[in-house]
């Protein structure tokens, strides 16, 4: 059972790789951003590190290949510079991650799951989620190409329901905020801890185009004092002026291009491709603000009938294509309200897919948190300037994608598929509608 689930989990991820990946060898040697690797850089180092992981710490293998391990350390060269890397060509990159796989297969098969690293698969699926997570990064890179379409999906739901309330009260009180029994939780989600959230308001759905728009033409972008000054000061030197990938036609309507493909602005979608000061100065703007990250986390766990944190805002089962707008089925976020059957018990939509909401958190470790297996997972970028962003995107997997996982960045970035949702004070006596 365990093995058949981490295989399939595995299987998907490199069908996807080997999607993302299928592009000529000029489109996967080239620099697309300086913000990214060149494609062929991400699918060796997916091998890499589950050469390193599965065959080498796992099952004691040797090296695969000789010489090549410092080329695909993330941490010793920077995006911008691996395109002059004399990395493996495409073809070659291509051998070396099927003859990785065909080994760790045989990891899997014959390994009796007895160690630390290896107790009910864990690092079977932290090199699953890696892999999905360097997907999503791939995707992002298509989004920045330049060039005809090379993706295809369906298009993601049209179909909204009624929303019964614009927001919710999630009422003070205690709640488990992370996980110390999830088997496959990275380190940064543990320990479970007990924290006491004030009372708060969270809007049921996030912030739309629509929305967006009317901050734009209110002079959201022109008024200093809607912003942090770290924030304003970002927007002067980058140019802000719209989310990225919009632009505006002589007739004023609103486009969006969107993996190669250009299409009039959807104004009930979720805005997505904003940095955390644009997020922060519409929340500002709406005389509200982003949720923190406890927030957040009680909103889509915390069942307000037993009081437990459960895996996801609609329970523990796992995402269905009727919950959550997730793994790249679409190529881009539902309308709001899209997908009814994912709402947490209080009323709350789309927590989970869509588009990463920004938090007002910095990325810190929990009380008890330990660097397992590796401290440059998370460690090395607590206390740094990243904000936490929550709830996974239509690019992300659901392998890594559940209520505790964490993933952060800088407050400037945008090429990720991040919007967000406005929280409100309210008095720590209000009550959440019944349910
Ligand atoms: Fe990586």
């Amino acid at each position: 059972m365990l093995r058949d689930r981490l295989e399939r989990d595995l299987e998907r991820a490199r069908a996807r790789t080997c999607a993302l990946t299928s592009v000529d060898d000029a489109e996967l040697t080239q620099q697309h951003s300086p913000l990214m690797s060149p494609l062929v850089w991400d699918l060796a180092h997916i091998a890499n590190q589950e050469e390193r992981w599965l065959l080498r710490e796992v099952a004691g293998h040797g090296s695969v290949r000789d010489g090549i391990d410092e080329l695909y350390d993330a941490f010793l060269h920077p995006r911008a510079g691996r395109t002059a890397l004399p990395l493996l060509g495409p073809d070659d990159a291509r051998r070396y991650a099927e003859q990785v796989r065909d080994l760790s297969q045989k990891v899997l098969r014959s390994n009796n799951f007895d160690s630390e690293l290896t107790r009910d698969g864990f690092v079977f699926s932290m090199i699953a989620q890696h892999e999905q997570q360097h997907d999503e990064t791939m995707l992002a890179t298509h989004q920045l190409r330049a060039g005809p379409p090379v993706l295809d999906a369906p298009e993601a739901p049209r179909e909204t329901t009624r929303l019964e309330r614009e927001r919710v009260v999630i009422p003070a009180g205690e709640f488990e905020m992370g996980t110390s029994a999830d088997p496959w939780a990275l380190d940064n989600e543990k320990p479970a801890h007990r924290v006491h959230v004030p009372a708060f308001a969270l809007d049921t759905v996030p912030v739309t185009n629509r929305q967006f728009t009317r901050f734009i033409e209110d002079g959201g972008y022109r008024r200093p004092d809607l912003w942090s000054v770290e924030g304003w000061g970002h927007r002067c030197e980058a140019g802000l002026e719209a989310p990225q990938f919009w632009h505006r036609d002589s007739d004023g309507l609103w486009w969006r291009r969107s993996f190669g493909r250009e299409a009039p602005l959807h104004p009930d979608e979720p805005v997505v491709h904003v940095c955390f000061h644009e997020a922060d100065a519409f929340a500002r703007w709406a005389g509200a603000r982003l949720p923190t990250e406890p927030e957040w986390e009680k909103a889509a766990r915390w069942d307000p009938t037993t009081g437990r944190a459960r895996r996801y805002p609609w329970g523990d089962d796992d995402p269905g294509p009727e919950h959550a707008n997730l793994g790249q089925r679409h190529l881009g976020p539902a309308v709001v309200g899209a997908y009814p059957a994912g709402a947490s018990p209080l009323g709350v939509h789309q927590l989970i897919g869509d588009v990463w909401e920004w938090t007002s958190s910095s990325f810190e470790p929990y009380p008890g948190f330990r660097a397992f297996p590796y401290r440059e997972y998370s460690e090395v970028f607590f206390g740094g300037d990243f904000r936490v962003l929550r709830g996974g995107s239509f690019g992300t997997d659901q392998v890594a994608c559940r209520g505790t996982f964490r993933n952060w960045d800088h407050p400037i970035r945008r090429q990720i598929f991040a919007g967000f949702r406005l929280a409100h004070d309210v008095s720590d006596s209000a009550e959440a509608p019944d349910v």
